[in-house]
């Protein structure tokens, strides 16, 4: 068990906290799900509720060591000032700058202050202003983040999985730390989730590709009673055993490995279950998300997908079999959706399976989703609040899955 905010003491000190603000933003900069910083609440008003002055350090996207100013955290501090209900510091010019130093250096006790991304500056990520890998650069960097606290708290489960210096060089720096009320509600019901499972225990795997997963399935293959795969993934597992799928994304390097991960289930006995038909278009616009004019889309009798279309989303006949064995699970595992659901035509499959879990859980069953696919899925089926867990990981959720340490978590004290 990991040392938890509530075992030390933060009483009107100044504490540096790492969380996970990479929110998606529209062309207008404008925040379209604030999921993330709203999970970060609790812990801000623990840490206000205790008096202390709070250094927040956060990443938005990838500006890969440079200052890209549409990934400003500018529109993170509004909303999270807004969110809170008090005023959120927050200086351009980087977040180790003169002037961010300064603010911290001036914070009052109560107040709260949001530092610029981190990810402007290549040390973050191990880099050297020149770009090559450099552990010094690295530590120097984290050594003036650290500088900025008496306390660290780690909030950021998101960002976990990667060794950066704010998830964990800033650690040995800082005297006092502990994870914060996040990190702790992730990693308390992923554990339970994973090592005590109320059975059967099922996992839903979607996607893309089989070499995403690869981990996660070999991992789960020793936890799970039953897998459903969807997605193109599925399109490489029925070609592996021979089926033609047309012109369906399929990864042709990953058949012999698909063919591996099927003998092992089977030598587990666990339930590998793959769609028995599919939607299928003869042409879809990916960057625009639509299908274009004159494409010829419609459900396949089987398995087998005709040369010149390619799979698009599960069909009936599917979502029928898969409901049987969501219907009797008692626990699920959902990441990756089943189809190309961001098209309206293609998310039938996906919005189902959603629904199904939803009522599952309705009645009882543990449900955890994770992947910002999956989470959009639920979202968009209006089923979210019904999910038991949803996690704001998407590739620490994968790391989770795949049985993997976090090196954000095991740089971490225990109790
Ligand atoms: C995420 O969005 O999954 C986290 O913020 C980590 O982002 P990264 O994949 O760019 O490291």
């Amino acid at each position: 068990m990991k040392r938890t905010l509530e075992d030390i003491d933060v009483k009107g000190k100044k504490v540096l906290i790492r969380v996970d603000y990479n929110v998606p933003l529209n062309g207008n900069l404008k925040i379209t799900n604030d999921k993330r910083i709203v999970s970060t609440i609790p812990t801000l008003r623990y840490l206000l509720n205790e008096n202390a002055a709070v250094v927040i350090m956060a990443h938005l996207g990838r500006p890969k060591g440079k200052v890209v100013p549409e990934m400003s955290l500018m529109p993170v501090s509004v909303r999270l000032g807004e969110l809170l209900g008090k005023p959120v510091k927050f200086v351009g010019g980087g977040c180790v700058g003169v002037e961010s130093k300064k603010a911290a250096n001036n914070l009052a006790p109560g107040e709260i202050l949001l530092l610029e991304n981190l990810r402007f500056h290549p040390e973050e990520e191990g880099r050297s202003k020149s770009g090559e890998k450099n552990s010094v650069a690295m530590e120097a960097f984290a050594k003036e983040l650290a500088s900025m606290g008496e306390v660290f708290i780690q909030d950021a489960f998101g960002t976990v999985h990667r060794s950066h210096a704010s998830t964990v060089g800033v650690v040995k720096y800082v005297k006092d730390r502990a994870v914060g009320f996040l990190v702790e509600k992730e990693l308390k019901f992923l554990r339970e989730v994973l090592e005590n499972p109320k059975r059967p225990f099922l996992a839903i795997l979607g996607g893309s590709k089989v070499s995403d997963k690869i981990d996660v399935i070999e991992n789960l293959l020793d936890k799970v009673d039953a897998i459903i795969i969807g997605g193109a993934m599925a399109y490489s597992f029925l070609k592996s055993c021979g089926i033609s799928m047309g012109t369906s994304l399929v990864e042709n390097d990953k058949l012999d490995l698909s063919v591996s991960l099927f003998k092992k289930a089977e030598g587990k006995k666990v339930d590998f279950l793959l769609p028995v038909d599919h939607v299928i278009t003869s042409k879809i616009d990916f960057l625009n998300k639509n299908v274009p004019n004159g494409a010829i889309v419609k459900t396949t009798l089987n398995e087998m997908i005709p040369d010149g279309f390619m799979g698009v989303d599960i069909g009936l006949r599917s979502i029928d079999k898969f409901s049987e064995i969501i219907r009797s699970a008692k626990t699920i595992v959902w990441n990756g959706p089943l189809g190309v659901f961001e098209v309206g035509d293609f998310s039938k499959g996906t919005i189902e399976v959603a629904k199904l879990v939803a009522e599952v859980t309705d009645k009882g069953a543990i449900s955890i989703v994770g992947g910002g696919d999956s989470v959009a899925a639920v979202e968009k089926a209006g089923v979210d609040k019904r999910m038991s867990y949803i996690s704001t990981g998407g590739g620490a959720f994968l790391k989770f899955l795949e049985g993997k340490e976090l090196p954000g978590i095991v740089s971490m004290p225990n109790k």
